[in-house]
């Protein structure tokens, strides 16, 4: 008889953005006159630019003639997208990434939760609390996290990272030695960052160790401070221990078109085996690319035209952040993020539990935020707003809640 993989049953349920549906949709059926403004949601808004546009209706039309027709993509992606990869989120910044290194994927959520495949069963995770959940629950899925122990919401066998406000939201080494260590900067939910010499000591104790790290950059658009990396590459060693992620999602609007890449360089071994090539293997066995068309408006990206629009869409949503971040400073919050990354971090008022500040923001403001704790028990008493709404709404947002 079929047996199912049990690890899949010591998955909590994810009630997270199923209760924030429910919850306001309670609210709008009894209040059908209120206007809510959402900015929880971690998705973008504003439409692709007009560079990609021409270039995905470009790549359209050569499928439609036999001469240009593609069908499958090559196995670790177009070298078009690779080598302009390489050059402007490598080169430029003084990394040292081949194209061969690059493997195009369809976004960072897929890799993030994938890449652990690649790694023994008995390795040990070490993750930051609160964290984007995908990195755990896809090592439950395999069997590496152990069993969850419900009354202190973990996994028995993940080390936590405590982040929180005493430490600026960076996580310090842990007690026990991880043989993975999964860290996004800027971060998603609390939007802190690390600078590079603070990086530099994550790559130093990770090639003395012998750990990975699993480096999540899907924010690394937003950085807008000069000390705070965009890459772990440009750190000295990196190359020896650490996976990069990537995502056009929140700095080209992809979110629906599908697009990222997972850089693993060639030096990068473990028990003698190179994890390019075991990574390669996974790539060719299970993937068959990210389609010609999106990787051609993934090229279209990197041109200067690309590149110029790209950035006043990630400067639509910044002042968004600094419009939250400020306005809601000058109303007496305690808030980080928003400097570096499209997510304000706050601190809920007067001890109230995050769902607790959900609904008075709900009920009172009509703003739509996401709770903390719905990250990890270290994100409970927080509150997380995106930028990625309309200016518009966002003032309107901000405004509603300063009147609280
Ligand atoms: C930290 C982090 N990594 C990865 C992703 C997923 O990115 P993609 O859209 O490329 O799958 C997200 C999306 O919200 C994220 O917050």
């Amino acid at each position: 008889m079929t047996r199912i993989n049990n690890n899949y049953l010591k998955l909590p349920g994810s009630y997270l953005f199923s209760n924030i549906a429910k919850k306001v949709n309670e609210f709008t059926a009894a209040n059908p006159d209120k206007k809510i403004i959402r900015l929880g949601i971690g998705d973008v808004t504003r439409p692709l630019t007009p560079t990609i546009i021409r270039s995905l209706h470009d790549a359209v039309d050569e499928m439609a003639d036999e001469k240009t027709f593609k069908g499958y993509a090559p196995d670790l992606g177009y070298s078009f997208l690779r080598e302009a990869i390489a050059r402007v989120d490598y080169k430029e910044r003084g990394c040292d990434i081949a194209p061969d290194e690059i493997f195009v994927s369809d976004g960072a959520k897929c890799d993030s939760g994938n890449i652990q495949e690649i790694f023994s069963v008995d390795n040990k995770i070490a993750v930051c609390d609160p964290v984007y959940p995908v990195y755990v629950d896809s090592n439950v899925m395999a069997g590496r996290a152990g069993d969850y122990i419900s009354s202190e919401e973990r996994f028995s066998n993940v080390i936590y990272m405590p982040c929180t406000e005493d430490n600026g939201f960076a996580p310090e080494f842990p007690e026990e030695t991880p043989d993975i260590i999964y860290l996004c900067f800027p971060n998603n939910p609390t939007g802190a960052t690390v600078n590079k010499d603070a990086l530099q000591k994550w790559v130093d104790y990770a090639n003395k160790n012998g750990s990975v790290i699993i480096y999540d950059a899907a924010y690394e658009a937003y950085i807008s401070e000069d000390d705070v990396p965009h890459s772990i590459y440009e750190c000295t060693g990196a190359k020896t221990c650490a996976i990069e992620l990537h995502s056009f999602s929140k700095n080209a609007g992809f979110t629906g078109v599908r697009l990222g890449y997972t850089v693993i360089p060639k030096e990068l071994e473990r028990d003698g085996v190179k994890l390019h090539s075991l990574w390669a293997r996974r790539h060719s066995t299970k993937y068959n690319g990210a389609p010609y068309i999106v990787q051609k408006a993934g090229k279209a990206v990197y041109s200067p035209e690309g590149q110029n629009e790209i950035k006043g869409l990630v400067g639509y949503y910044m002042k968004n952040a600094s419009y939250i971040l400020n306005g809601l400073k000058e109303a007496g919050f305690t808030v980080s993020g928003g400097v570096n990354a499209p997510y304000i971090w706050l601190k809920t008022p007067q001890n109230m539990t995050s769902w607790d500040f959900f609904d008075h923001l709900l009920t009172k403001a009509n703003v739509v935020g996401t709770p903390g704790s719905g990250f990890g028990p270290h994100g409970e008493g927080y509150f997380r707003l995106t930028a990625f709404g309309s200016y518009e709404n966002t003032v309107e947002a901000v405004d509603r809640i300063k009147k609280l």
